[in-house]
């Protein structure tokens, strides 16, 4: 089991730079393999096949950068933080279906096919629907919601991601009495999704909320960023973003919205239930295992910053946990 190295490239090198520096890094495979980091900080045992290296025998050597430009908006965050810019979000990304290499995803998922796709909202509920994305589109308003990302390894970003509110799909689809918990499932298809061909994660991808999380307003779908469709290293064409806690718990291109009575089980909580609890709410206080939690490197600067309780938004969630000892509900 590798260690997570005390610095990387991106933190000595102005990410700008270093992005542009990509294009001619990318067919250095080995020296990207040799910063990789797993994301979550759990990685695969050295006997088990590397989800990256998986991905990378099935990469298209066709696939063309995106040339999808921004669109003008908000440039700061409510704290007056600058977002992150376009190349940032779609470059440096968490999703091992596709790699554990960040710095690898958008390659190997530009030709991930998007559709068809439907989301399945079912399970304890009075009206099971099967959307496709021009339904969801048509059905619910898509706005911009300008929000903070922190990543349980203790980078973040600012995103401008266009959704809408989870909860006014699952107030569409009427949550049954005995409902108490959502469980979100990302696509399970290793043919497509290479990543999946590994061993040493339960998949599909899953991850819970409960329900009173879910219908809280900030937490969204999002179908887009910058104005745009999501590319799909961002999770398209639908994921979710929950703010308030650590990115993992934002599940990417979700197929399967299910109401459920028990607290749902999500990969992260199999692969290492002492590190990755349920509620995963950001919290400075509370280390992760392996390192603190009590400051962040936000991308495109050199320092660190502090943590903020709930990542900022404790005034609209803090609620939620009246009463709960978030130290054993970690
Ligand atoms: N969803 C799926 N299906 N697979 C993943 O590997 N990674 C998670 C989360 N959602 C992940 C996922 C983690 S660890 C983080 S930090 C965020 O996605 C990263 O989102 P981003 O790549 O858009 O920044």
């Amino acid at each position: 089991m590798s260690r997570i190295p005390k610095i990387s490239w991106q933190e000595i090198t102005p990410e700008r730079v270093y992005l542009n520096r990509r294009q001619l890094m990318v067919g250095a495979g080995a020296a990207l393999s040799a910063v990789a980091l797993a994301a979550c900080g759990v990685e695969p045992p050295a006997a088990a096949p590397a989800p990256a290296s998986a991905a990378g025998e099935s990469a298209s050597p066709t696939a063309t950068p995106d040339t999808r430009a921004p669109a003008a908006g908000a440039t700061t965050d409510e704290l007056g933080d600058p977002l992150n810019d376009f190349e940032q979000i779609t470059n440096y990304n968490n999703f091992y279906e596709f790699s554990t290499d960040k710095q690898s995803v958008a390659k190997l998922a530009a030709n991930f096919p998007l559709t068809p796709w439907t989301v399945t909202v079912g399970g304890l509920v009075d009206n099971p629907i099967t959307y496709d994305m021009d339904d969801i589109r048509k059905a619910f308003d898509i706005e911009e919601r300008i929000y903070r990302l922190r990543c349980v390894e203790a980078w973040s970003m600012v995103i401008p991601w266009m959704g809408f509110p989870l909860g006014k799909l699952l107030a569409a689809a009427g949550p049954k009495s005995d409902a108490k918990y959502v469980r979100f499932q990302t696509l399970h298809d290793p043919a497509l999704m290479p990543g999946q061909n590994s061993t040493w994660y339960s998949w599909p991808y899953t991850e819970g909320l409960r329900l009173d999380e879910a219908m809280n307003d900030l937490a969204i779908l999002s179908t887009g960023l910058y104005g745009k469709d999501l590319l799909p290293q961002s999770g398209a064409p639908l994921r979710l973003v929950v703010p308030w806690k650590y990115g993992f718990k934002s599940i990417k291109s979700i197929v399967s919205i299910e109401l459920v009575a028990e607290q749902p089980n999500s990969l992260w909580m199999d692969a290492a239930p002492n590190e990755y609890g349920f509620y995963a709410n950001v919290n400075p206080d509370v280390d992760h295992p392996r390192w603190s939690q009590a400051s962040e490197r936000r991308i495109g600067e050199l320092g660190r910053r502090a943590t903020l309780p709930f990542n900022g938004y404790a005034e609209q969630v803090a609620g939620l946990y009246d009463g709960m000892d978030l130290r054993k509900n970690f």
